[in-house]
């Protein structure tokens, strides 16, 4: 880990409310999916996970969700460019609607492997969602399906974003700022 420090906030817990629930909002415009399951991607999708399944409850919208371990990023801040499944999910996933949670579109490896993933399983369809989306070089053509805010290339932490497993539970998010 660099000497660093996180105090400058990016994007604070009160915008980021408002957009979860302006997803949730886009989400179920696009029609009630019949077997919805949301799967987040762990771990630094957890936070944002919970405010949308709460969110969901103003639609009345009621999907089964399940979580898949992926690790990519080792202790860097970049990505190390293959994507490894750490623990998988449990639910069977044909024929279902599936909701990828993701806190964050950078490379566009982690989303590109796991829709694959799913749709060779059967998942009638494969949707995906992640809280930002780094306008960066993506290393694949990939664009997520709904995202919260559009964000600079620089390192972020906070609502589950981590620097080498840190910063987690912060209730914003924040840059990295190495000194
Ligand atoms: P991708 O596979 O390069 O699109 O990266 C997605 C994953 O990289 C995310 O799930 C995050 O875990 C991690 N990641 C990418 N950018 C950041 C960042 O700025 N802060 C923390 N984690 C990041
Ligand atoms: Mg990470």
């Amino acid at each position: 880990m660099r000497p660093h420090d996180v105090k400058e906030i990016l994007i604070d817990k009160t915008a980021i409310a408002q957009r979860v629930d302006a997803l949730v909002d886009e989400i179920a415009a696009t029609g009630k999916p019949g077997n919805l399951a949301v799967i987040g991607i762990l771990k630094g999708s957890f936070m944002f996970l919970a405010d949308l399944m709460r969110s969901f409850h103003r639609h009345n919208i009621h999907p089964r969700i399940d979580f898949l371990t992926l690790s990519s990023y080792g202790s860097g801040t970049e990505s190390s460019g293959t994507v490894e499944i750490v623990h998988d999910i449990r639910d069977e996933i044909a024929g279902t609607d599936v909701l990828l949670v993701d806190d964050i579109l950078d490379s566009g490896l982690t989303l590109a492997f796991t829709k694959e993933l799913f749709l060779k399983r059967g998942a009638k369809t494969v949707r995906t969602c992640v809280l930002l989306d780094k306008q960066t070089a993506r290393s694949v053509e990939f664009e997520a399906d709904f995202a919260g805010f559009k964000i600079d290339d620089h390192f972020v932490v906070g609502y589950g974003l981590d620097y080498d497993n840190l910063y987690r539970e912060l209730p914003h998010i924040a840059k990295v700022r190495f000194v």
